[in-house]
């Protein structure tokens, strides 16, 4: 399959279903997302269950159909959603919703999500052609274009009710093009390849046992979302974690520190970012028993340990144009130990956060961070989810860019 067959690759959508017949087209709309790489959130109306059923969307998008505002399946569930998604797209979006939306009006959940968007919001509209062309209706088509919201033009050609007039749904290729460009507009690191670690290291002490940490992966899976979302070339080195690959990117599973290093060097060279989100071992077994060590066998002596190679310290002395982006995880003295890793370490940029207590970021959906970009003034980020924090470290590391004609060629990987 070609590149362009994933123009969506990494992209979060909600797709917002309203009470038309054309409701059974977005189903189909549905699937060319996903197929595109979109990962696809559907919210439905309660009108649109009465067209389609919620199973249907639920099957093809593998998430569940949010309706109810009050359905306490997830709280906040109106705030939480756009914060995550990257656009909102109506298809098909009724008179009723586009007049709700323009007047500002939120009394239900997908009336609600876009109040409090910051996302692009496409609407492609269904409706007989004389809804279409009410002067009340205009109005509102107009003040939503006039505050940035991207409504095409329905069709002309036989409507539900037998008519041939203007307000049948846009074509799915229109829809899909008018995403696509949408989206687009966010391609900042286009011509860039980031190597990315993630998660935890293990390093066995023997057939069964090993030493690791609590790290989910999270974090360092949201930045090769982000990164392949805004254009770049991914490739994601992961230690042992519960997270399914993110689609479009290269992905390289390994266990220990060791093999993480020898990943990460073999891709070195072509990267022009390297972030090293990773939790890695800094200490392994001396000795590894081949065989399960017997409980019986243990006479107290004490478990060896080396330390492992420090990968960022080590590929930062080969960097030739790299940007190099490290984590410090921090129970304290938060700044000055991050200053100290960046300085020692010779990096551009440091994201020191506080695992222990409650504010941990191991595990957690949420992350609040401190950046530390080199000769610049540290940056406290509030908490907020993974992905927003992913976003804000992409934003802040354009500093560092040069120009993308003096990176060596991004070859295929
Ligand atoms: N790192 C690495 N190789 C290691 C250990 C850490 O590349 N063997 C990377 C991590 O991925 C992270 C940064 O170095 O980006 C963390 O620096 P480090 O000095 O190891 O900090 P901590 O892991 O927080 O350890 P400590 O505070 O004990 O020094």
């Amino acid at each position: 399959m070609s590149e362009s067959h994933y123009s969506l690759n990494g992209k979060r959508i909600i797709l917002g279903v309203t009470g038309s017949i054309a409701a059974y087209k977005a189903v189909s709309l549905l699937r060319t997302l996903v197929q595109a790489g979109a990962d696809v959130s559907v919210v439905m109306t309660q009108s649109a269950t009465r067209f389609i059923a919620p199973l249907t969307f639920e099957v093809l998008s593998k998430h569940p159909v949010a309706i109810d505002l009050f359905s306490g399946k997830q709280e906040m569930m109106h705030i939480t959603w756009p914060e995550h998604a990257d656009l909102i797209v109506l298809a098909p979006c009724t008179a009723n919703r586009m007049a709700k939306y323009a007047l500002g009006l939120a009394d239900d959940l997908l009336s609600t999500m876009l109040m409090t968007t910051q996302c692009p919001v496409v609407i492609a509209p269904a409706m007989d052609g004389e809804m279409w062309d009410q002067p009340a209706l205009k109005n509102h088509v107009a003040v939503l274009r006039e505050r940035g919201v991207t409504i095409l033009e329905p069709e002309i050609g036989p409507l539900a009710s037998g008519k041939w007039s203007q307000g049948r749904l846009p074509s799915e290729e229109a829809i899909v093009a008018t995403i696509e460009e949408k989206l687009r507009e966010t391609q900042d690191w286009v011509g860039h390849h980031f190597l990315i670690s993630a998660g935890p290291t293990r390093e066995p002490i023997d057939a069964v046992r090993f030493l690791s940490n609590g790290s989910s992966g999270k974090m360092g899976y949201e930045l090769a979302e982000a990164a392949v979302a805004r254009g770049a070339r991914v490739t994601l080195v992961s230690g042992p974690t519960e997270l399914a690959p993110p689609p479009g990117i290269e992905f390289l599973s390994v266990t220990t520190a060791e093999e993480m290093h020898q990943a990460l060097a073999s891709k070195f060279e072509r990267a022009t970012v390297l972030i090293m989100a990773a939790a890695v071992g800094d200490f392994r077994p001396r000795q590894v028993n081949p065989e399960k060590f017997k409980k019986q066998d243990w006479n107290g002596e004490p478990l060896e340990l080396e330390r492992t190679t420090d990968i960022l310290a080590a590929l930062s002395a080969q960097r030739t144009h790299q940007i190099l982006v490290g984590f410090a995880a921090e129970t304290s003295n938060l700044l000055e130990n991050g200053q100290a890793k960046l300085k020692k370490k010779s990096l551009d940029m440091i994201v020191v956060n506080q695992i222990g207590g409650t504010h941990s970021a191991f595990g957690n959906e949420t992350n609040e961070v401190i950046l530390i970009p080199r000769g610049k003034t540290p940056q406290p980020i509030p908490r907020l989810p993974k992905r927003a924090v992913a976003d804000r470290i992409l934003t802040e590391l354009h500093t560092f860019t040069v120009p993308a004609s003096s990176h060596q060629p991004v070859s295929q990987i």
